[in-house]
């Protein structure tokens, strides 16, 4: 390996900054070049590049969003993308490539390394969504639900004043980590989890009973992958129901990609970025960087894709209910 492509793609998400400076740090550290794309796989197939120095990136590790920008890119997934992005990148004498991404981005990585293996390819999970297989936590999941708690305990205060119940929409796509962790850390009535399906009337039940236990005020979170039907359609069932509380909806929504990452995800994207780099000059490819048990530990990209039915903590479901009597 002698040049190094760095991209971040899909969602952005918190420590996605700190993640890019330890990959091109490390790379400059061994004696290899670093080039930076921008906007994901459009960069590539647009030829949008630059060098990367060590003062690139210089101040970033505060910073939310991506400083390289990022992109969903529809005709990455055509082969005539593909090939247009391979051709830009040979062009630059790019022999390895880092992708940070979720799901989306490890497709289309693993698609173009098999393509053209001459190109190594290690993927990053970068998502707030935690639902990778092969890592307990993703880049930017700490951060994002850090930011939701700071909204819901907001919430709390005005819900309480007003003897209200919140159904509070929070994001993660498929998967309920981000509502899991939050309603227990903010002590929700309930969670609604697409991993985990709540009848009505078992919600409206519960909500009854905190009613005559005199609870001031409620929260509900609604992880935005949930398939009780919407979470307007659902406040509005129960409030036939529930009557002694005024509910409201509130809907997060993006701002719980951005702000400044946390400690935990700036060293997590540090110790990804480096151990990305450190696993090209080692001569792998096709693999992504994870965090198991405190280690680093290399998964191959077609295991970390094939594995959806990544499982939410049986012991934290199970004290959710025991915590809210
Ligand atoms: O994957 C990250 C995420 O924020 C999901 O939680 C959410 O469903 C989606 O991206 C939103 O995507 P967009 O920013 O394209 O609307």
């Amino acid at each position: 390996i002698s040049k190094i492509g760095v991209l971040t793609s899909g969602g952005d998400a918190p420590g996605m900054n700190p993640c890019i400076r330890a990959v091109v740090r490390t790379a400059l550290y061994n004696g290899l070049e670093v080039v930076g794309i921008k906007q994901g796989y459009k960069g590539m197939i647009e030829n949008d590049m630059y060098p990367m120095q060590a003062r690139s990136v210089s101040n970033i590790l505060n910073l939310g969003g991506t400083i390289l920008k990022t992109a969903r890119c529809l005709p990455f997934r055509t082969d005539e993308g593909q090939e247009a992005a391979y051709q830009n990148i040979k062009a630059q004498g790019i022999d390895g490539l880092v992708v940070i991404g979720g799901d989306g981005t490890f497709t289309g990585a693993l698609r173009f390394s098999q393509k053209y293996p001459d190109i190594a390819v290690i993927g990053i999970p970068g998502t707030i969504d935690n639902d990778l297989y092969g890592s307990t936590y993703t880049l930017g999941f700490d951060t994002a639900t850090n930011t939701v708690i700071e909204a819901i305990d907001k919430i709390r205060d005005t819900a309480d004043s007003h003897d209200r119940l919140f159904f509070v929409e929070v994001m993660g796509r498929d998967s309920g980590a981000i509502a899991l962790r939050a309603g227990i850390s903010c002590g929700a009535e309930a969670i609604l989890l697409p991993e985990k399906s709540t009848a009505i009337d078992e919600l409206i039940r519960h909500l009854k009973a905190g009613e005559s236990k005199k609870k001031s005020s409620s929260i509900v979170i609604v992880a935005e992958g949930d398939k009780s039907g919407g979470i307007y359609d659902l406040a509005k069932a129960v409030q036939k129901e529930v009557t002694n509380y005024d509910i409201k909806v509130a809907v997060l929504g993006h701002l719980q990609r951005g702000g400044a990452p946390s400690s935990f995800d700036r060293v997590l994207g540090s110790r990804m970025g480096y151990a990305a780099v450190n696993a090209l000059i080692a001569g792998e490819s096709q693999k992504m960087v994870g965090l198991e048990a405190n280690h680093i530990k290399l998964t191959p990209l077609s295991e970390a894709l094939s594995h959806h039915d990544f499982k939410l903590e049986a012991d934290l479901l199970q004290m959710v209910e025991v915590l809210s009597i």
